[in-house]
């Protein structure tokens, strides 16, 4: 059995590879080899990508690619994107391309709206309290004046703060629920400081308020933390046309589509197996952009999921109708994002991935990144109700089997021309390379 080791942060990048591969790897010679493959040769770009995180012994690649021609509210946009599935960046250019002749993508930005809570504990007369709080609210403005004066110079600052009662829920419980508008910044760390501060006045005073009683005074709190939560920072991200535009060749089939789109939309509406899978189609390009510029993915995949719950049940986040001849495709969904602090100002390429985006807003990223999601959304469920998924996505996958088998650079692209008229899949492709190397 492998013991535990003391003091692992503190060895050398080198120290610490040692250690993990002679400990959990068959080859250790091979594991180092392979990981210091995968160090940069700047050394202080190297030292930059080190300090992000604890315990860094290699950087992790992920492609970075660009889907181009995005029309967005008369704005010509190439979207960068940092995924590893095969066929994201092909779909969202792909969708990109056929609404660039339709007239692009028109956004609104519904809510900018942050949120964070203070959850505590008070045992005694809500009332009071209620009383309390309301006579503390200007001190705990006032308490955070240092933290807040930069950000109300920059338009934003605390909205709101409310007291709420949640004692019907579980014993006691109260919360401070607090708003926020944190301009060009996610602001977790801006909301953070301000709701510890918060915190700490709500606490401190309580004890010197003369109408509590000695078991009111005792607030406890039990902690302090931003929401990823954010049904009031929504963008919404629309496509229309006639539906004749569709297809224009061809009336009939350009209204079966839009039929089949729009039923296949309300399928993932009433069907919570479809609609996780139809909403991750949708992550797949907002996490792709959301990582390339620098944001935290995993905090908007929780708010995503959580908005496509709000209503009780699990439902799509995109919408699709035909109306007066016209079909319109759509989605709302919350985005804290920011453009400016955390990983925006540090990693290179996350400002490469900015600039490519003509330095936005966080406001125009809200509606980039809901653009990136919408388009994949209509790629994958396009593909879905006509061809299926998998002629697309093996072709896009190809290179990854014939990478796995070995295949040399002749052989990937004789057996790319062939798949252009095949059918792929695994079988198929493995078929197809080893009667090639065999000369069948
Ligand atoms: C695969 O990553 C995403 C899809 O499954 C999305 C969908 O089914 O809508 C193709």
């Amino acid at each position: 059995m492998i013991a535990p080791i003391e003091g692992f942060s503190k060895l050398s990048k080198e120290a610490k590879i040692s250690w993990i591969a002679k400990h959990y790897t068959h080859n250790s010679e091979q594991t180092l080899e392979l990981l210091q493959q995968y160090w940069n040769k700047d050394a202080q770009l190297q030292k930059l990508h080190d300090e992000f995180i604890e315990n860094t012994i290699t950087n992790f690649y992920l492609p970075f690619g660009i889907a181009p021609n995005f029309l967005i509210n008369d704005r010509l946009y190439a979207i960068p994107m940092a995924i590893e599935e095969s066929s994201v960046v092909a779909a969202a250019s792909k969708a990109a391309k056929f609404w660039l002749s339709r007239g692009g993508f028109k956004t609104t930005i519904l809510g900018t709206e942050k949120v964070g809570q203070v959850h505590f504990m008070y045992t005694g007369d809500a009332e009071k309290l209620a009383q309390f709080f309301s006579a503390l609210k200007p001190q705990l403005l006032a308490n955070v004046a240092s933290i807040t004066k930069n950000m109300e110079k920059r338009g934003g600052g605390i909205s709101g703060i409310e007291l709420r009662n949640k004692t019907a829920e579980l014993e006691n419980y109260y919360q401070l629920h607090c708003t926020f508008e944190t301009m060009n910044a996610m602001g977790a760390n801006f909301i953070n400081s301000c709701l510890e501060v918060f915190a700490k006045t709500l606490k401190a005073e309580a004890q010197n308020y003369p109408a509590f009683t000695d078991q009111e005074k005792d607030i406890e709190i039990v902690m302090s933390i931003l929401s990823n939560n954010v049904p009031n920072c929504v963008v919404r991200a629309e496509v229309s046309c006639a539906v004749n535009d569709l297809k224009p060749q061809d009336a009939a089939s350009s209204l079966e589509f839009a039929k089949k789109m729009v039923r296949a939309v309300n399928i993932a509406k009433v069907e919570p197996f479809r609609a996780v899978t139809h909403n991750k189609g949708i992550m797949n390009g907002i996490d792709a952009v959301v990582l390339a510029t620098g944001n935290d993915f995993r905090a908007i995949e929780a708010g995503a999921h959580a908005y496509a719950s709000k209503d009780g049940k699990y439902t799509s986040l995109t919408h699709a109708s035909i109306e007066d001849d016209q079909f319109k495709f759509w989605i709302e969904i919350p985005l804290a994002i920011g453009t400016v602090g955390g990983l925006t100002n540090l990693h290179p390429l996350v400002k490469v991935a900015l600039e490519i985006l003509q330095n936005p807003t966080a406001k125009e990223l809200m509606e980039i990144v809901a653009v990136a999601g919408l388009a994949q959304n209509f790629a994958a469920v396009k593909s879905l109700v006509t061809t299926g998924i998998q002629q697309g996505h093996m072709k896009m996958h190809l290179l990854n089997i014939l990478n796995q088998l070995g295949a040399t650079e002749a052989e990937k692209q004789t057996l790319v021309n062939h798949f252009k008229k095949n059918t792929a899949s695994h079988s198929a492709v493995v078929t197809a390379f080893e009667a090639l190397r065999n000369n069948v």
